[in-house]
């Protein structure tokens, strides 16, 4: 389905970024031929005009133009100038994620498959379905090494990083079938690490997602695990038994540690606080929380950030690619300990869990 641009070198452009980055990449190309015919064609011709004609001629000497050393300085700073301002709009353009993205899906890249869930609950392996003319945002972490997810015909990518979540967003502006690959060396099969984005008519896409029988979403995955599986509520639910820290409408918010340190409690942060609870014991709490490091999957994880997020009444995604690399600064050099802050369970979310759906491992 891939059909021709006007590049033909160049894949479909099939997103709103695409048109910016082709034409930044055909004015860096432009830019490169005007200047390098001139200069090929100068060497030879001054190579001939000024060669050796008698040995050991002293040469006229030269005094500066004022006039040519203009020319040639403002012709390179607004061809510099306009290089690095087209790249910052692309570059600002596609890492600032919007703050109301239509959807979301939550991927885990492993060695060698790309595993993805939509917050509906249907899961998909290696393949995206989207819908056309929706913002769609990636939230994404790894189980193994570092990857790449990157989809050429909407001209974007961004690796995917072991211990940390980045995020990604596109909105695709034509249906069809596109590829998708990994653009990050990640072993053997490397290579065959991909798959298609399918860009459907909004309502074949919601065709599609009532066709694929989605279980739990991860909101629900993550109450299960929290309120089950884990135990978490028992020491993050409110009444005599609450030892940990509330967790109810924090999401967004400051959060004061031991020893005087403030957090905004982001994904990175409610990710770090289950893992490494000991780093970040909020103000007013023991630091007895156990670890769950190694023994939550990423899918896990996801559901249970997903979860404490809703405790908030966040269902959209709200931080950025930039926020979060700004705020994991802020969660590291907390080095205290940590209660994961604590939940008066069950009161803003409505949704019940579904105990027939699949459990949370099911896709392992
Ligand atoms: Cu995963 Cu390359």
């Amino acid at each position: 389905m891939q059909t021709n641009s006007w590049v033909p070198l160049f894949p479909d452009q099939a997103s709103t970024f695409a048109w910016q980055v082709d034409l930044l990449y055909a004015y860096l190309i432009i830019v490169s031929i005007a200047f390098s015919i001139p200069i090929v064609v100068a060497i030879f011709y001054f190579g001939l005009k000024y060669r050796e004609k008698e040995k050991y001629a002293t040469p006229d000497e030269m005094h500066g133009s004022i006039a040519l050393e203009t020319v040639w300085s403002i012709i390179p700073f607004v061809v510099s100038m306009t290089i690095f301002l087209g790249g910052a709009y692309v570059y600002y353009n596609q890492f600032r994620i919007p703050d109301a993205p239509a959807m979301e899906v939550f991927i885990v890249g492993k060695q060698w498959m790309w595993k993805l869930q939509h917050s509906t609950g249907q899961r998909e392996i290696n393949e995206l379905h989207v819908p056309v003319g929706r913002t769609v945002k990636l939230t994404m972490t790894t189980e193994d090494v570092l990857h790449d997810f990157s989809i050429p015909a909407f001209r974007t990518k961004t690796d995917v990083v072991p211990g940390r979540y980045t995020y990604l967003w596109f909105e695709a502006t034509k249906p069809g079938k596109y590829h998708l690959f990994c653009a990050e060396y990640c072993g053997l099969n490397h290579s065959g690490m991909g798959g298609f984005v399918y860009v459907m008519e909004q309502r074949d896409f919601d065709n599609w997602l009532s066709g694929n029988v989605s279980g739990q979403t991860p909101v629900e995955q993550g109450r299960d695990l929290f309120e089950n599986k884990l135990g978490c509520a028992s020491c993050h639910a409110g009444g005599p038994q609450q030892r940990g820290a509330k967790l109810e409408g924090i999401f967004g918010h400051e959060v004061n540690l031991v020893g005087g340190q403030k957090v905004i409690a982001d994904e990175a942060y409610i990710r770090k606080s289950i893992l490494e609870p000991g780093t970040q014991v909020v103000e007013g709490f023991q630091p007895i929380m156990p670890t769950f490091k190694g023994q939550l999957t990423e899918e896990q994880l996801l559901a249970l950030v997903r979860y404490i997020k809703s405790l908030s009444g966040v269902t959209g995604p709200t931080s950025s690619a930039g926020d979060a690399g700004a705020k994991q600064t802020a969660s590291n050099s907390a080095s205290n300990s940590t209660t994961v802050p604590r939940a008066d369970r069950g009161s803003s979310n409505t949704q019940g869990s579904n105990p027939n759906a699949p459990s949370a491992n099911s896709n392992r």
